[in-house]
């Protein structure tokens, strides 16, 4: 190569080399920008962690019928589970489970019909479907994550997918018959 070549070479990888740094760059600060809206939403604040509770009243709720609220920022469901839900979930054998509960350890002692969770799929944080008429509920009746489909049922309890968990059951207390004080 002749000097002049040699340097058009040199000035070329030297263009290059700076192009690929500034592109890594822009993916870095594209990436971060993705990512900490997910981060933030996922991770509560302290204020928000110690924000007192929630309170629903469920007295509007008919059976098969399910509303979201918010708990710590996130969708909370409240659902009232019609006698056919409520047989279709003592009737699985718990030991067939993921994660193994049974619709009374997710309810309270007489109030079976209620059904409390998260509504944050316990796999990568979507919003599972199902909290709404209208809404699908996958193959298992109670809820359906369209993310990665996973399938939850009657008792928000994980029954097909890659989500690992039950959905959350948070802490919670009836202060009434038709009232419920979350957190
Ligand atoms: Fe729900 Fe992946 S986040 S299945």
């Amino acid at each position: 190569a002749t000097p002049e070549t040699a340097g058009v070479t040199d000035d070329g990888i030297r263009r290059r080399d700076f192009l690929d740094i500034a592109a890594v760059s822009a993916a870095g600060i594209g990436g971060l920008a993705v990512v900490y809206p997910l981060v933030s939403q996922m991770a509560p604040s302290k204020d928000v962690l110690a924000a007192s509770s929630t309170e629903v009243d469920v007295s509007a709720i008919q059976p098969g019928q399910a509303i979201k609220a918010v708990f710590r920022k996130q969708p909370l469901f409240v659902r009232r589970l019609t006698p056919a839900e409520i047989s279709a979930a003592e009737a699985v054998a718990t030991s067939s489970l993921r994660d193994p509960q049974t619709l009374e350890e997710r309810t309270k002692e007489g109030h079976k019909d209620m059904l409390i969770t998260m509504g944050v799929c316990t796999h990568l944080g979507c919003v599972p479907l199902g909290a709404a008429e209208g809404e699908v509920k996958g193959e298992f009746g109670g809820y359906f994550c369209p993310c990665h489909g996973s399938h939850y049922d009657t008792a928000g309890r994980i029954r097909k997918g890659p989500a690992p968990k039950n959905l959350e059951v948070p802490e919670y207390e009836f202060t009434s018959d038709t009232v419920i004080q979350v957190g």
